[in-house]
C-alpha cells in the first residue's frame, strides 16, 4: 500500500520525537509519529538523572559550555555545543510550559550535581524520575494535541521516492502490510543502541535500527566507536543491569570495593566526580585487581530521608532485592549506557540524505566529542529537535560538510546459511560486549568484526527486494561500531584503546562511515 504523507513523518517517541511532533504541531505542520514499541516505551523514560542547563544564578552558558568541551577530549563541535548550551534555557522553559513538574527549592527550581560539571546545574523531577515525568507530559500532550501516532509501526527501509522525495516502508510489527510512505520529510529520533550489548543500561528496543536503515540508504553516519559505558549500573546475577544514577555521587556516594575500600581517588582527583569515561575504567581495572565481577557504591552517608526524596525510583528498585541503601551497599557494575555517534548532522538536523533529519541520540552532531557530559542527553534531543522543526518550516539545501576521514564500508557476501533472529541478536550482543567493550583492542576489534559481517551475512535477505529484519539491522550496527573503534588506532574519551592507550593529535578528527557502493 502506498500513501502520500504531508506532514512530517517522524519515527521514535522519546523525548526528541515527541518534542519534534508538538513543535511542529504548534508551528502548523500536521506530523505523524511512529514507534516500533508502545508510545511510552524509549531510553528517556529511563533517564533518572536528569537535564543539564545553566539556569543558576551561579552558573553561566559559558561554564556549561567550558565543561562541554572538556569532557568531549577535543573533538566536540564548538558551533553544536554554543548552541546546545545557550539554547538550553529556552528549552527548559518549553519544557515547564507544557508541565513538566521539575523538583524545586523554595520555588525555584532545584538544581543538582553530577560528574564533570563544575556546577550544580541538573534539573530533575520526581527525584530520579527525570525522564518518566517528561517523557509522561509530552506524550500526554501529544496525545491532548490529536496529534497522530501509531504504536508497533517499524520503519523497516528508507529510500527515493517516485516525485524525488523520500519514502519510508514501514511495517506492523506482527509482520502486517507493508506501507510505502512519500513525503519531503523524514525525522530519525530512533534513539541509541545501548542494548547491542550484553550488559546495558537500556531497555531491549535500543537497538539501533535507525542508525542501520539510514546507512543502507546511503546516509553518512560518524563517531561511531563512541560508546559511552555508565559506570555504575545495579549488578545481581540474572538481575537487569538497572541504571543507578550518578547523581547520587553528586549526593555525596562513594564507589567502595570488595574490601570496603574507596579506590577512585588512586585513579583521578576528582574520585567519584571524575568524567565518566575514568570512573568506568578505573571500576572495571579494580573488579580485574580484586577478582570480582562488580563493586559497591555506598551511599550510607547520606541521609536516609534526603536518599528516599532524592532517589525514589532506585530506592524502590533496591527494596526489591531486600536492599536498603541508608544501611546497605548497592552491588554495581558498568554497562552501555549511550551511543555518542550515530547518523551525521548538520546543525539543523539535515542528514547526508535529502529529505531525512535526525535529532537525539541517533543523531551525530558532534556536539558530544569524544565523551558525552552526564545529563547533556535529553537537553540535545529538544535543542537539535527545536532546530529540526524551524528548518522544517523554511526547509533549504545544505547537510553536513565534507568528512574529515571516511571509511567505505561494503556489505558482506550473503551466506546461504541463515540464522534465526533470536540466535542472531545473542551472538552481537555477546560479540560486541566481548571485542568492543570498555577496554580495546586489534585483535579482539578484527574477531568482532569478521563475525559481525558473518552474522549479517547469514541475517540480510538473499531477495533484495525483502526487507531486513531486527537482527540484520544490528548485525549491521554492530559491525560498523566494531569497523570505528578499529579504525581509530589511539584512546579518546569513551573509545580505549589497551594497545594504543593515548590520545593522538592527528586523531583529533571525527571518522565517517559510508556504504560503498557496488557496480
Ligand atoms: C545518570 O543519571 O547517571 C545518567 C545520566 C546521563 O546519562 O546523562
Amino acid at each position: 500500500m502506498t500513501s502520500p504523507h504531508a506532514g512530517p513523518l517522524i519515527v521514535g517517541s522519546g523525548i526528541a520525537g515527541l518534542y519534534v511532533a508538538l513543535r511542529c504541531r504548534e508551528l502548523g505542520l500536521r506530523p505523524t509519529l511512529v514507534t516500533k514499541s508502545r508510545l511510552e516505551e524509549s531510553n528517556t523514560r529511563y533517564a533518572q538523572g536528569g537535564i543539564a542547563a545553566a539556569i543558576s544564578p551561579d552558573d553561566s552558558v559559558q561554564l556549561h559550555l567550558a565543561d562541554t568541551n572538556r569532557a568531549g577530549y577535543g573533538l566536540v563541535d564548538r558551533s553544536a555545543a554554543k548552541i546546545l548550551t545557550s539554547e538550553a534555557p529556552a528549552r527548559i522553559a518549553d519544557l515547564v510550559r507544557y508541565g513538566v513538574p521539575f523538583d524545586t527549592v523554595e520555588g525555584r527550581i532545584a538544581v543538582g550535581r553530577e560528574a564533570a560539571h563544575s556546577r550544580a546545574r541538573i534539573l530533575h523531577a520526581g527525584g530520579d524520575a527525570t525522564g518518566l515525568s517528561i517523557e509522561e507530559t509530552l506524550r500526554r500532550r501529544a496525545l491532548a494535541e490529536g496529534i497522530e501516532t501509531r504504536e508497533r509501526t517499524v520503519l523497516r527501509r528508507l529510500g527515493r521516492g517516485r516525485d524525488g522525495g523520500i519514502e519510508a516502508t514501514l511495517t506492523r510489527d506482527d509482520g502486517g502490510e507493508r506501507e510505502e510512505v512519500e513525503g519531503r520529510f523524514v525525522v530519525l529520533a530512533t534513539g541509541g543502541a545501548g542494548s547491542l550489548f550484553r550488559h546495558s543500561s537500556n531497555p531491549s528496543i535500543a537497538t539501533g535500527d535507525g542508525v542501520a536503515i539510514a546507512f543502507r540508504a546511503g546516509a553518512r553516519l560518524s563517531d561511531m566507536e563512541f560508546i559511552q559505558f555508565h559506570p555504575t549500573t545495579f549488578f545481581r546475577p540474572g538481575a537487569p543491569r538497572f541504571l543507578i544514577t550518578e547523581a547520587i555521587r553528586g549526593e555525596g556516594a562513594l564507589v567502595v570495593n570488595e574490601e570496603g575500600e574507596r579506590f577512585l581517588p588512586r585513579y583521578h582527583p576528582d574520585a567519584e566526580l571524575a568524567p565518566r569515561d575514568v570512573v568506568t575504567r578505573a571500576i572495571r581495572a579494580e573488579m580485574v585487581r580484586t577478582h570480582s565481577d562488580h563493586v559497591y557504591l555506598d551511599a550510607t552517608r547520606i541521609p536516609r530521608d534526603q536518599l528516599y526524596t532524592r532517589f525514589p525510583t532506585i530506592c524502590r528498585f533496591l527494596s526489591g532485592y531486600a536492599l536498603d541503601p541508608s544501611r546497605d551497599r548497592i552491588p554495581v557494575t558498568p554497562a552501555a549506557h549511550y551511543m555518542i555517534g550515530g547518523v551525521t548532522t548538520d546543525l539543523e538536523g539535515r542528514t547526508s540524505l535529502p529529505g531525512l533529519w535526525a535529532c537525539g541520540e541517533v543523531a551525530s552532531t558532534g556536539v558530544h566529542g569524544a565523551n558525552r557530559l552526564a545529563s547533556n542527553s535529553l537537553l540535545e534531543g529538544l535543542v537539535f529537535g527545536e532546530r529540526v522543526v524551524r528548518h522544517l518550516l523554511h526547509p533549504g539545501g545544505g547537510g553536513p560538510g565534507p568528512p574529515d576521514r571516511v571509511l567505505r564500508v561494503r556489505d558482506p557476501p550473503r551466506s546461504s546459511r541463515s540464522a534465526n533472529e533470536r540466535e542472531a541478536a545473542d551472538a552481537v550482543r555477546r560479540i560486541l560486549w566481548d571485542g568492543v567493550g570498555i577496554v580495546r583492542e586489534s585483535r579482539g576489534l578484527r574477531a568482532a568484526v569478521v563475525a559481525l559481517d558473518q552474522w549479517r551475512g547469514r541475517t540480510e535477505p538473499r531477495d533484495r527486494s525483502a526487507l531486513p529484519g531486527p537482527a540484520a539491522n544490528a548485525s549491521l550496527t554492530a559491525g560498523l561500531i566494531a569497523r570505528a573503534a578499529l579504525a581509530r588506532e589511539e584512546s579518546r574519551g569513551a573509545h580505549y584503546r589497551s594497545d594504543f592507550p593515548h590520545s593522538v593529535p592527528a586523531w583529533r578528527l571525527h571518522l565517517s562511515l559510508e556504504r560503498a557502493t557496488t557496480r
